[in-house]
């Protein structure tokens, strides 16, 4: 196989077979095919597209590129979540103890922030000491005991997509559906799970903008997990506007242990509601969605939940004292409120640069190296629906520098849009996909 030939054969629109993908990803893994090669590759699939048959392969030949997770020696069906990425999204944080506390079995790999989308391992590292480095005997041990732990993705599971992600990063080739796909699914696939609930969202604040992009992606996850022989469901949900009103690391933890009290926000623990369902389906829990709705209902009002949530974080090495006491979580120096600069409905509110505000106060990483500052944050006070007069608070910003705090409150005032006429609302959940 000449990378050559196969770029030229993709460029002219032709169809890579089984055999060149697997060669092609087992070349780069191994470091004989240049970047500026699989550049070149990225971007013709970019223009291109790939067939359903080609991602299936590529999705495939990325699973196997490095070790893949046995989770044999936990009983039960272990079942994982992931969403495609959003603004204010906290939802593993408190759905992941949630579906512990009702008997599923919570064995998952998550990831860092890059950009302006955050990370749940960040978020979990506002509990002083919590760490998701830990080794997979004490990972499968900790389901074993307490039902739920969250590891750090290493640097072994799926190593062709760490490399190719990292090059899609900086090749502007991260936005195609196929791509997406086969990188997410590989992942998963690897990390073992019998069952995977998928979050695909779909808005301003998403990878894919438009609500046919979203279920296309949806159905080729899908397609991918259930053809991989696990139970796959993707609910596709709204990502116009930040989930929830906390946006920045402690902050969304406090909103998570607020959902979990049963104070949270009405979008998220609505989300929360809704994926937990798919999770104690798919896991076996519930029998049905109205027994597994109501499941999800009493660990949150008999404070199980909460107290699940609190004996993982211990269990990972964090101070569970915060759970119960979110006061002793990181807080920023500066709390200050963003007035309107006028009177109206919120029409419109340009969710990616509501996550960049969060960037610039420190919140989230420009380059892979980058500290985060998990203080930092906005939480809004106006959402999409809601009348406002002017010199009303939209947002209290947390910040620890007078610059950044500058710059971002500039950002987020061109972020809201006002009308005089209240707008059509769009619901939370725009649908399901099901194998
Ligand atoms: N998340 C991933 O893991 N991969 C992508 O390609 C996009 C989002």
């Amino acid at each position: 196989m000449r990378m050559y030939d196969l770029i030229m054969k993709k460029r002219n629109g032709g169809a890579l077979s089984r055999s060149e993908i697997d060669e092609m990803i087992a070349g780069y893994t191994a470091g004989q095919i240049p970047d500026y090669q699989m550049a070149a590759m990225m971007m013709a699939i970019y223009f291109r597209g790939m067939s359903p048959e080609e991602t299936v392969a590529l999705t495939m030949a990325m699973a196997h590129s490095g070790d893949r997770m046995d989770l044999s020696a936990i009983a039960g069906v272990k079942v994982d979540k992931h969403s495609t990425g959003g603004v204010g999204d906290k939802t593993s944080i408190a759905l992941a103890p949630m579906a512990a506390a009702c008997g599923v079995k919570i064995a998952k790999m998550s990831g860092r922030g890059l950009g302006h989308t955050g990370g749940t391992i960040d978020k979990l590292e506002s509990f002083a000491g919590f760490t998701t480095g830990i080794t997979a005997e004490r990972f499968v041990r900790q389901v074993n005991e307490i039902g739920i732990s969250i590891m750090g993705q290493t640097a072994d599971i799926a190593p062709a997509d760490r490399k190719l992600y990292a090059l899609r990063d900086v090749t502007a080739t991260v936005d195609n559906m196929s791509l997406i796909a086969s990188s997410i699914m590989s992942k998963k696939l690897a990390s073992g799970a019998d069952a995977i609930v998928l979050d695909v969202k779909t808005g301003s604040g998403a990878f894919m903008k438009t609500e046919e992009d979203s279920f296309a992606l949806a159905r080729e996850m899908v397609t991918l997990g259930n053809m991989a022989g696990r139970k796959t469901i993707a609910v596709v949900s709204d990502m116009d506007q930040p989930l929830g009103r906390a946006v920045g690391n402690a902050l969304e933890v406090q909103e998570a242990i607020e959902t979990l009290r049963g104070e949270g926000p009405e979008d998220f623990a609505g989300l929360c509601r809704t994926l937990g369902t798919y999770m104690l389906l798919l896991g076996g829990a519930a029998a049905d969605e109205q027994e597994a709705e109501s499941m999800l209902d009493r660990v949150v009002r008999d404070g199980s939940a909460l107290r699940k949530l609190a004996e993982f974080v211990e269990a990972q090495g964090g101070d569970a004292g915060m759970v119960y006491d979110t006061s002793l979580l990181p807080q920023a120096a500066i709390v200050e409120e963003i007035a309107a600069s006028q009177s109206g409905y919120v029409e419109r509110i340009d969710c990616d640069e509501i996550g960049i505000c969060s960037l610039l106060l420190g919140g989230g990483r420009e380059t892979k190296e980058s500290a985060v500052d998990l203080s930092v944050g906005l939480v809004l006070h106006r959402k999409v629906g809601d009348y406002v007069t002017a010199g009303e608070s939209l947002a209290t910003i947390h910040a620890n520098d007078r610059e950044r705090l500058g710059e971002a409150r500039e950002r987020f005032q061109k972020a809201y849009h006002f009308s005089d006429a209240a707008p059509v609302l769009q619901p939370l959940i725009r649908g399901v996909v099901r194998g």
